[in-house]
């Protein structure tokens, strides 16, 4: 509850200084230059809709947003596009650097970015896709609706594990030194976001919103990256609220409120052949509300080996959450053969809160890999499920220490 005020307060500091004076200044102006944005700096400002752009909710406005977009970055001077307040249909386009200018890019968004829905527009794995560019700056209090509900029917993947993924709203690839706030997204296809091939990247003050039935629309999935911090957010979805993928080092999420959603996970890790490996997470004074997981690192069985460590989770709050710490190494499939994801160092501190499931710390580590370094220190779940029933831990396979309150305890 304190994270939604500080998100609405922090938004309505935005729109104020937005009123005062960016956009006041903008309306009716072509490519002006020497307005002066928050920082003080002089930027040009370009408006999709002096390039053909429409809010009329039909016109397709994909190539008035590349032309703005190719305008704004090739301009070499401090650049600003902005989308102004309306609703602009757009099947995907893709907003690529390198940019000329050494400034930031900025991308404002202040209405409503709207996906189209026909599935064969997608050919790759994404609606909105930033690429190549050192310094973007994505604001504006606007949100991307990904009119997932139209087509989150045709999501096979939990019975075909060839299936093809429908498309990810926000995709950042190749992007470093850039910061993502005030924005919302709401009923993406897939994941709400997807970040890849990323470097020093704050993401924070966003909320991501979809059903909780809604198939694999993970909130933030995290791959191959280095220095991404998410924090001050409200995610509310179908699938995990934050996912960390392989490659991830260097991880921070903190003041997220998650829920509905699967939690806050490391993984899943193990699915593919030569994956990196995952260190540096730190997932701090979070809140999760009616989630199906609390924390969680889940790999495949009968993966290929890599390795999970220096992982801490402190601060948490669970809130009646069926399974609140959760290892699992025999996620996704029934093989036999076990993980050979090593998982070592995960300190897990201060967690408290309400468990749903008797089974509140389930650890199911890799027989063949053990767990190493686990250490619970101040854990206090308090089970409020249904039966009559006491809090249990199961803790297979990990060499776990222990310190301060410990409800349940691991035997
Ligand atoms: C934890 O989050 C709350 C808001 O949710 C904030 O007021 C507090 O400062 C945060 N504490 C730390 C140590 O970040
Ligand atoms: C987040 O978005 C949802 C749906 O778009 C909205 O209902 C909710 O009020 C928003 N929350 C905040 C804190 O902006
Ligand atoms: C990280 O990116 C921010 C811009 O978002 C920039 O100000 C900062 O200098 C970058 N840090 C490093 C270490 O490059
Ligand atoms: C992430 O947060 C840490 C700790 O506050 C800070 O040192 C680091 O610079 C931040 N990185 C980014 C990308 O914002
Ligand atoms: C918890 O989530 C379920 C579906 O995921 C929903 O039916 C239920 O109303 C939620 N309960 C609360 C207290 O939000
Ligand atoms: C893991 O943490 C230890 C200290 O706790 C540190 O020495 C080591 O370099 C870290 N490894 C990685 C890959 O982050
Ligand atoms: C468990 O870990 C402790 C230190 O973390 C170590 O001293 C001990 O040898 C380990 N035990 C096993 C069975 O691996």
């Amino acid at each position: 509850m304190a994270i939604e005020g500080s998100i609405v307060v922090l938004g309505l500091a935005l729109l104020s200084c937005v009123a005062d004076g960016a956009l006041r200044h903008h309306i009716g102006l072509s490519h002006r230059r020497g307005l002066i944005d928050g920082s003080g700096a002089e930027v040009t400002v370009f408006d999709v809709t002096q390039h053909g752009a429409k809010a009329d909710d039909q016109t397709d406005n994909a190539e008035a947003f590349i032309q703005t977009w190719r305008a704004a970055c090739d301009s070499g001077v401090p650049a600003k596009l902005v989308i102004p307040g309306g609703t602009f249909l757009t099947s995907p386009v893709v907003f690529q650097g390198p940019c000329k200018s050494a400034e930031p890019i900025v991308f404002e968004v202040q209405g409503n970015v709207k996906a189209t829905s026909d599935l064969s527009e997608y050919s790759s794995g994404q609606w909105i896709l930033f690429e190549i560019i050192d310094g973007l700056t994505l604001n504006g209090g606007g949100a991307f609706d990904g009119q997932g509900s139209a087509v989150w029917k045709y999501n096979d993947c939990h019975q075909n594990k060839q299936c093809q993924p429908l498309p990810s709203s926000i995709k950042l690839s190749k992007v470093k030194n850039s910061d993502i706030h005030e924005i919302s997204s709401f009923n993406s296809k897939y994941f709400h976001m997807h970040v890849t091939d990323c470097n020093n990247i704050s993401i924070h003050d966003v909320n991501l919103t979809a059903p909780a039935n809604s198939p694999n629309t993970d909130g933030i999935h995290i791959s191959n990256s280095d220095s991404v911090n998410v924090t001050s957010s409200q995610i509310g979805t179908g699938d995990d609220c934050i996912s960390i993928g392989q490659g991830s080092t260097n991880i921070l999420v903190s003041q997220v409120f998650c829920g509905p959603g699967h939690g806050i996970s490391v993984g899943s890790l193990g699915k593919y052949d030569n994956e990196e490996d995952v260190s540096g997470i730190v997932v701090t004074n979070c809140t999760l509300l009616n989630t199906t997981n609390g924390v969680r690192i889940k790999t495949y069985a009968a993966s290929q080996p890599s390795q999970a460590l220096n992982i801490t989770f402190k601060d948490i709050t669970m809130d009646s959450v069926k399974n609140p710490i959760v290892i699992d190494q025999k996620y996704g499939s029934r093989k036999s053969e076990p993980s050979r994801v090593k998982i070592s160092n995960v300190q897990y501190q201060n967690i408290k809160g309400t468990s749903t499931s008797d089974v509140a710390v389930s650890f199911l580590c890799s027989s063949l890999v053990p767990c190493e370094g686990v250490e619970l220190v101040d854990i206090d779940l308090a089970y409020i499920g249904q039966k009559k029933m006491t809090l249990s831990a199961s803790c297979l396979n990990a060499n776990v220490t222990s310190g301060g309150t410990q409800n349940p305890a691991c035997n």
